[in-house]
């Protein structure tokens, strides 16, 4: 049984200068999906990315959330529409206790949708301490973002782009910079987190071991081409994969078309 069509990207195209960062990508998520973006560096994960979250503005295609043409609107506009994101870097007041992230946070998402209401506090606070209990954070929330261990603010981030209930989350590289033994006690938080509602997750990835143990579906990247989509075990196995992505580390041709 097919499940339904969340997002369609058709015919994306993206040059900067010289470089074809995307040519003629042809996605489609189905809700629920749980996939992995992988491909060296400079292949066009996070250009496929900030496309699908208004960061970047496509040359040439089309994007469609939910059947509605998003392509060309703002990332505010986009995370309106419940497409949200984590970056590779986290964008996190690092003098701010965790908590304190979390309301600053969901302050700017309210203001979104133009619901700010600042007699709220307590209600905030509630609401900021549920996504914390489900990343199980709560024990760190008055910790100052700057004290905490990569694994941990790695979790905050990604707890951040929760904030409002996305239909859609984007993450780019959630255990890079995360040490080797918090990588999979992480990852499993993330994932119980996610599972406790109906939400589709795109994560760009660069630990195979990562990549078949939490998602459902590859999507390998190569100098801005898609070179396999399919089952992880399928698209590892893949000889362009292999060649170009979890292989060798400076490939001289391009894969076969
Ligand atoms: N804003 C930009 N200006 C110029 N070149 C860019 C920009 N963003 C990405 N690129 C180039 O596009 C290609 C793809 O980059 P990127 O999408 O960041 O790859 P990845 O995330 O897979 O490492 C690279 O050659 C990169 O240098
Ligand atoms: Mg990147």
């Amino acid at each position: 049984m097919s499940q339904a069509l969340l997002l369609r990207a058709q015919g994306l195209h993206k040059s900067f200068g010289a470089v074809v960062a995307a040519h003629d990508l042809q996605v489609d998520i189905r809700a629920g999906e749980r996939i992995s973006l992988i491909g060296s560096n400079g292949a066009g994960k996070t250009t496929f990315v900030n496309m699908i979250t208004g960061y970047v503005q496509p040359d040439q295609g089309q994007i469609l959330l939910d059947g509605d043409d998003i392509t060309g609107k703002s990332p505010r506009d986009i995370t309106r529409l419940g497409v949200a994101r984590s970056f590779q870097i986290p964008q996190l007041y690092p003098s701010l206790s965790v908590l304190d992230n979390m309301l600053v946070a969901q302050t700017i998402h309210d203001n979104r949708l133009s619901l700010w209401r600042p007699a709220n506090k307590a209600d905030a606070v509630l609401r900021a301490q549920e996504v914390l209990a489900r990343f199980r954070l709560l024990d760190h929330q008055r910790r100052l973002v700057a004290e905490l261990p990569g694994g941990l603010r790695k979790l905050v981030d990604i707890a951040l782009a929760m904030t409002g209930s996305p239909k859609l989350l984007l993450l780019d590289e959630p255990t890079s910079g995360v040490a080797a033994e918090e990588k999979f006690p992480m990852m499993d938080t993330v994932m119980q987190a996610l599972g406790s509602q109906p939400l589709t997750a795109l994560f760009v990835e660069h630990d195979m071991d990562i990549v078949s143990r939490y998602c459902d579906r590859v999507i390998a990247f190569y100098s801005g081409r898609i070179i396999a989509d399919d089952l992880p075990a399928v698209a590892l196995a893949n000889a362009d994969v292999r060649r170009y992505v979890t292989g060798e580390k400076d490939p001289q041709e391009p894969p076969h078309a």
